[in-house]
């Protein structure tokens, strides 16, 4: 079936919902969300968003906590737009009717802190924050009779110039979008989108890995569709590793500690019971995530553990109780009682710094079509982001993409000359085992050869492993009907061929890229 729309969103996150919201008044705005419409890492989220809410922070503050973060090459210009624009779009999300905690008195936001940064300014809803702003967007997306929110629409690849018969290669000079082709993923069937603007909200790759605090639909297909459309990616060698995931090995995706209980009081202790950060940096547990990760992953290393400890008992029971619902509950159903006992944790793949390159106005470097939120690179974030930045830098590009798209709608035409999917010479569905089989594999090999710590042999082993790995699931694709658990498989190959060529290509140790074989920046 073909539709057409002027506003096409893919993904319901966050930034999907929040642009939505905003470009709604001035077209027909259609969400595509391949699972159910709450289901991505937005909902989630724990810790909170980061904000200079009151005086006794500053945005120089703010600012220069993201720049140490990023370890000296975000885009300044970004950040400084980013952290200024955080208020507004903060009050905005309050007015669609997101709740955050406020203090003991009621007229101030209760504000947390976390690692890297040097002033409690965490806006948080208890421990459940994404969760809260999801319910908060959806439902007010709900409301509009604008939008059109289809759920089990799984978006397979950006429609250009390539459809209609033209040779686009990465150095074709005008690329445009438009639209998308899109597997109906109760009937099966494939269908047309046609829009005028086009925004990719579709969040992280952490499925990439075989550890990952990600919801299983994380499989960075933005990243892959824009990448098969010849568009400009970035910075993908820095995928982040939250420190403390919850170490229960059968579970996945690892539930999160949230870095807000080091913010706390929590402590991270060896074995034995012994604090170690002294060791690694000055600011201890709370030092930014790519050193306390490396610094975890390197005490495990010596001394053999699957795991180490976060220690929360000092924060005080009521605390911990009221303050981290979710956690104390999620531990108390695996037998571990937060109050008294300490928490087994470890690092797991939790965020990708780097993704679709974008301008200041969320614009891709293929016409009409936008990103924002997590499959975006804004600059933001440098070579490692600073905690709870990216809900906030999801806001504000969702935002400035909605007024640019806005300002633009009016000049673009839909592009009719499209054809249908072509699904000829295509035969009967393989084995799902292999494709489970093969996406295992996968993630091994990055977890072991492309983890927090790399090298240049290591690097060499996983791409000649992933080689192998490409040339039996594109043989598979060729021959198959197309599935969606296919296409997340062929997605996360062209994520972990990236990230793997971009981290040979960085030959300085920087932010969360660190090999063995380099030296410091
Ligand atoms: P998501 O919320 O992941 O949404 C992606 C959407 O795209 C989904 O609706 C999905 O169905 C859809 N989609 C994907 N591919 C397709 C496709 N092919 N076709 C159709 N639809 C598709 N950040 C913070 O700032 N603060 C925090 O406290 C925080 N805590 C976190 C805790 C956890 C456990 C995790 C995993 C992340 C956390 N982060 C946090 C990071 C943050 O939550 C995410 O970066 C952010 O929510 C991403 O929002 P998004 O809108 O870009 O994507
Ligand atoms: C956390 O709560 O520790 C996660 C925050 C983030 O990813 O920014």
């Amino acid at each position: 079936m073909r539709f057409t729309v002027d506003f096409l969103v893919v993904g319901s996150g966050i930034a999907g919902l929040s642009f939505a919201l905003k470009v709604a008044p001035y077209g027909k705005v259609c969400i595509l969300t391949k699972g159910d419409a709450s289901e991505g890492s937005t909902r989630y989220a724990q810790g909170g968003i980061a904000a200079v809410m009151y005086d006794s922070d500053s945005f120089d503050k703010h600012i220069q906590d993201t720049l140490v973060a990023g370890d000296g090459i975000c885009d300044r210009e970004v950040v400084e737009m980013t952290i200024r624009e955080a208020p507004d779009r903060i009050r905005e999300l309050v007015q669609y009717g997101v709740n955050f905690d406020l203090d003991k008195h009621g007229d101030r936001f209760d504000l947390h802190r976390e690692g890297g940064h040097s002033e409690f300014r965490i806006l948080h809803h208890k421990d459940n924050t994404g969760e809260e702003i999801e319910r908060g967007l959806l439902e007010a997306a709900r409301r509009h009779p604008n939008i059109e929110i289809k759920e089990r629409q799984f978006a397979i690849d950006i429609i250009t110039q390539h459809h209609l018969g033209q040779r686009v290669t990465k150095h074709t000079p005008d690329i445009e979008c438009y639209g998308v082709y899109a597997l109906d993923c109760d009937t099966n069937r494939i269908d047309t989108y046609l829009s005028k603007v086009t925004l990719l909200a579709t969040g992280g790759m952490g499925n990439v890995y075989s550890t990952t605090t990600t919801p299983i639909i994380s499989t960075g297909d933005g990243v892959a569709m824009v990448h098969r459309a010849r568009g400009v990616l970035s910075d993908l060698e820095f995928m982040q590793f939250h420190p403390t995931s919850l170490y229960n090995p059968a579970e996945k995706p690892a539930f999160l500690i949230t870095e807000a209980m080091r913010g706390a009081g929590a402590i991270l202790k060896d074995f034995d019971g012994h604090e170690f950060m002294q060791k690694y940096d000055s600011r201890l547990s709370l030092a930014p995530r790519d050193i306390v990760a490396r610094a975890i992953d390197n005490e495990m290393k010596l001394s053999g553990k699957e795991h180490l400890y976060l220690d929360a008992r000092g924060i005080g029971k009521k605390h911990l109780i009221e303050g981290f619902p979710t956690i104390y509950a999620k531990c108390l159903s695996i037998g571990i009682d937060i109050t008294k006992d300490m928490i087994p944790i470890r690092p797991a793949a939790h965020y990708q710094c780097g993704g679709i390159k974008v301008d200041r106005n969320g614009e891709s470097s293929i016409h009409h079509l936008y990103a924002a939120g997590e499959c975006s690179c804004t600059g933001l974030h440098g070579g490692n982001r600073l905690a709870s930045n990216s809900l906030l830098e999801a806001v504000v590009y969702a935002h400035n993409a909605a007024q640019s798209a806005i300002a633009a709608i009016g000049g673009i035409t839909t592009n009719n000359a499209v054809p249908d999917w072509n699904a000829e010479g295509m035969v009967l569905n393989e084995e799902m085992v292999l494709i489970t089989q093969t996406k295992r594999e996968l993630q091994e090999i990055m977890w072991n050869y492309v983890g927090i710590v790399r090298s240049d042999l290591r690097l060499q082993r996983a791409f000649d492993r992933l080689n192998l790995i490409f040339r039996e699931t594109e043989d598979l694709y060729n021959r198959s009907v197309l599935t969606e658990p296919l296409s997340e498989l062929r997605n996360l190959i062209a994520c972990a061929y990236l990230i793997i060529k971009m981290a040979r290509a960085r030959r300085q140790n920087v932010g969360l890229h660190y090999s063995l074989d380099l030296v410091e920046k």
